[in-house]
């Protein structure tokens, strides 16, 4: 069912397509990435005093909000409390908090301040789940749902708390909602609406809400998704892992996300100092590059029925066809299956224009150079007589559009 208020409520997040992830909290001290509280069984005494080492001197939000900016970034979501219960932020209803522990500041403050004042798209992530209360860890069996009573209530409470205090949110991302069944998310998505009317909500608390939300994965969805994934293997900060991707890599993951009609959310796991890694800053730099070149392809873009499967993926954003080509083929680029007349062919690096030639479905540009005209994906931005209509049934990812 076609829900407007919905749709509407969806458009800049739409038009968005691309965001930044961020997992920053005591976890980054040790550096072992976020989930070290539980698989290395960290006696909570313990944790408590990596927190009185984490004072993160460099945490400087309005520097990560200029790194999105220019990477092409329309939107942050950033942890507000993790699964390790350490509130990133003054929560009346908890001890174990950023304003109470060493650090003494209200990071989630600073990062709602930096992003308001440049106009940045915010969201919160919450971790229903916290482990420090009974019941929460997984191996233990389920519990009679009085003994998570409190793990609720606290929820209830935070999500209140971060809803209330930092002015517009823009999205709420929850996370984990283990055990299921408990978390009485339609009353907590209501007052939720309630506190902030436009608020867009993913599914995690176990209601459908908004939009899905693939992890590591793309997997398109006929209504609004966004796939989130890690730049390295890690959402917080893991000193030892090393496995980053590539800025060609980033770029196919942006363009199949856009070219199925959904978002990227690329995460970032800022070092204990507050700063974001080196390598990540390259890359986002890389990416924002290709972006000013290229960005007409992946902001607003939906599948496109016309494309040049063996070559890329093919969006359709602002009345064009953008064909993001991953493998150049040379100095013409073929596809197949148009049903429109294609009117002119521009690649975006150069601003080179094609001699088109075209026999039926069939279509030839021609003039291009001959190696690839750059190191990442070259875009091709193609006018067509009329919205693109494909002569055969879709190839790619599929027909994702909403009906
Ligand atoms: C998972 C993980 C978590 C990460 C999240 C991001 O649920 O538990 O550490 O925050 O996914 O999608």
């Amino acid at each position: 069912m076609k829900d407007h208020a919905q749709n509407d409520r969806l458009a800049w997040w739409r038009e968005a397509r691309f965001g930044m992830f961020i997992h920053f909290g005591v976890y980054a001290v040790s550096g072992h990435g976020e989930w070290d509280y539980y698989y290395e069984h960290i006696p909570q005494d313990e944790y408590v005093r990596l927190a009185d080492r984490f004072v993160p001197e460099h945490y400087n939000p309005r520097e990560w909000v200029r790194i999105a900016q220019d990477a092409g970034m329309r939107y942050m979501v950033m942890v507000t409390r993790h699964h390790d219960g350490f509130c990133m932020y003054d929560s009346k209803v908890s001890d174990f908090t950023s304003t109470k522990r060493a650090a003494k500041r209200d990071f989630i403050a600073e990062f709602a301040e930096a992003c308001h004042s440049a106009g940045m798209r915010m969201g919160l992530y919450y971790s229903l789940v916290d482990w420090r209360f009974p019941g929460a860890l997984f191996n233990i069996p389920r519990q009679p749902d009085e003994v998570y009573a409190p793990m609720v209530e606290q929820a209830h409470a935070q999500v209140r708390e971060i809803l209330t205090n930092y002015g517009k949110v823009d999205i709420l991302w929850y996370d984990m909602a283990v055990p299921a069944g408990v978390w009485r998310a339609e009353e907590l998505n209501a007052m939720a609406r309630e506190l902030q009317p436009d608020i867009l909500i993913n599914n995690r608390a176990g209601t459908p809400e908004d939009f899905g939300t693939p992890e590591n994965a793309i997997v398109p969805e006929k209504r609004a998704w966004e796939a989130c994934y890690t730049m390295n293997e890690t959402w917080g900060y893991a000193e030892g892992d090393r496995n980053w991707k590539s800025a060609n890599q980033l770029i196919y993951l942006l363009a199949t996300c856009a070219s199925g009609g959904g978002n990227l959310l690329l995460n970032v796991g800022p070092e204990p100092d507050g700063r974001f890694p080196r390598e990540a800053v390259d890359r986002l730099r890389q990416v924002g590059a290709w972006m000013r070149t290229n960005g007409a392809a992946i902001y607003g873009a939906q599948p496109s029925p016309v494309t040049a499967p063996a070559l890329g993926w093919g969006t359709y954003a602002g009345g064009k066809v953008y064909l993001i080509i991953l493998r150049w083929p040379g100095s013409t680029v073929p596809f197949a299956w148009c049903a429109n007349k294609v009117l002119k062919a521009k690649l975006l690096i150069t601003g080179e224009e094609a001699r088109i030639e075209q026999k039926g479905d069939r279509v030839w540009l021609h003039g291009f150079p001959e190696y690839p005209p750059d190191n990442l994906p070259s875009v091709i931005e193609l006018t067509l007589d009329g919205e693109p209509k494909a002569a055969v049934p879709s190839f790619g990812l599929g027909d994702t559009r909403e009906t």
